[in-house]
């Protein structure tokens, strides 16, 4: 096949399905996948059995889970607009305003589906300024306990979203007791709560029961239902992006540059200043991996290989479902990764191929 592909295991994702399903069932928490993180619906069929179904952050992602999932379809945005509120609420079993006043703007449009409020504990696991919710003079939802009490009448739930990639059960733990602190009073006149995504309990390591078990303990203490928006936990280490070096050179480094750029194919390695995962990164050859566009941080990493690397060679990047393609951009023109789904028999077929057309209509 002709790379570069993104290259989804099946194999690999139902690692993460049967957690989840099993946590599902342990927990009595339901778990909507975060169409932010991951939309491609060319295996919604398949984690449709282990899951609710998905949450949104626009109109379009609340569109597509609709329609391309099922199941149960939640709405959130950072803000709605008048001439999309109609259509949000026609694809939505529940509406999640993000502040007060978009609340009172659209709770009688809303009124035929359930509705729900955003809280900020003003207090996340994020080690990002740029990803933390948290963050001073936060956006993100409503934290004014007093304010908050005055609209109850017009909500009948939450959600709370400040884990962000924590691995790390202990941690939770303590940001869900300091939730319960805050807002107990509110939470005790809710039937459900969301609280979000970025717990990564599909990790190896994870205590699965324990999370179970606190899920279930703040469920009957509230008395509410329980949502969890696994984003990076539905779908972590089940697809590759798969490169093809064109070029190699010697630079007082050995740099390899692949069909493929990281601000165009991985753009949060780039954002958040990390480095690709390449496996086994073993062997005596040091190369850096450099993306083919014009940028000059548009690089992969360093990793080790076992020989020399040459033209033509295949490099697999690791973990590449999570905030990829849902970010993929026409930068440099950069031929877009196809997406290939591999099935548990083991056999690849290709669900999408992008070519120039694709790259004309994204502008005009
Ligand atoms: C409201 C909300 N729900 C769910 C998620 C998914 O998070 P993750 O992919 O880290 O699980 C996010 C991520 O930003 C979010 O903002």
């Amino acid at each position: 096949m002709q790379t570069p592909y993104y290259l989804i295991d099946k194999t690999k994702l139902l690692r993460n399905m049967e957690k989840i399903a099993l946590l599902r069932e342990q927990s009595g928490a339901r778990a909507l996948l975060a169409l932010k993180c991951f939309a491609t619906w060319g295996v919604f069929d398949f984690m449709r059995d282990y899951m609710d179904g998905t949450t949104s952050s626009s109109l379009y992602e609340v569109r597509l889970g609709r329609q391309r999932f099922g199941k149960e379809t939640h709405a959130y945005s950072v803000a709605y607009g008048d001439h999309e509120i109609d259509e949000v609420i026609s694809y939505s079993d529940k509406i999640i305003f993000n502040s007060i006043s978009q609340l009172e703007r659209f709770a009688d449009k809303a009124s035929g589906i359930v509705r729900g409020l955003r809280l900020n504990p003003q207090v996340s696991s994020s080690s990002f300024d740029l990803a933390d919710p948290a963050r001073p003079f936060s956006r993100l939802g409503e934290w004014d306990m007093a304010k908050v009490e005055k609209v109850m009448d017009r909500i009948s739930g939450f959600m709370i979203h400040n884990n962000c990639e924590n691995k790390d059960f202990a941690l939770f733990d303590r940001m869900l007791s300091d939730i319960e602190q805050k807002f107990g009073p509110l939470l005790k006149r809710a039937e459900w709560v969301s609280l979000g995504g970025g717990i990564h309990f599909t990790g190896e390591d994870y205590p699965l029961q324990q999370f179970a078990e606190r899920l279930k303990r703040f469920s009957g203490d509230y008395g509410v239902e329980v949502y969890l928006e696994p984003g990076e936990a539905s779908i972590t280490k089940s697809t590759t992006l798969e490169v093809s070096v064109l070029d190699t050179l010697y630079n007082g480094k050995n740099l390899a540059i692949v069909d493929s750029s990281i601000e165009a194919h991985m753009l949060d390695l780039l954002i958040y200043r990390e480095n690709a995962k390449i496996e086994p990164n073993a062997g005596e050859h040091s190369y850096m991996i450099c993306g083919k566009s014009c940028l000059a941080g548009d690089i992969f990493g360093e990793f080790k290989f076992d020989k020399p690397l040459a033209i033509g060679d295949r490099i697999s990047v690791q973990d590449a479902a999570g905030y990829t393609m849902v970010k993929k951009n026409w930068f440099n023109g950069v031929k877009m990764p196809a997406i290939a789904i591999r099935e548990l028999d083991g056999s690849i077929r290709t669900v999408r191929d992008f070519g120039y057309t694709d790259y004309e209509q994204s502008l005009s």
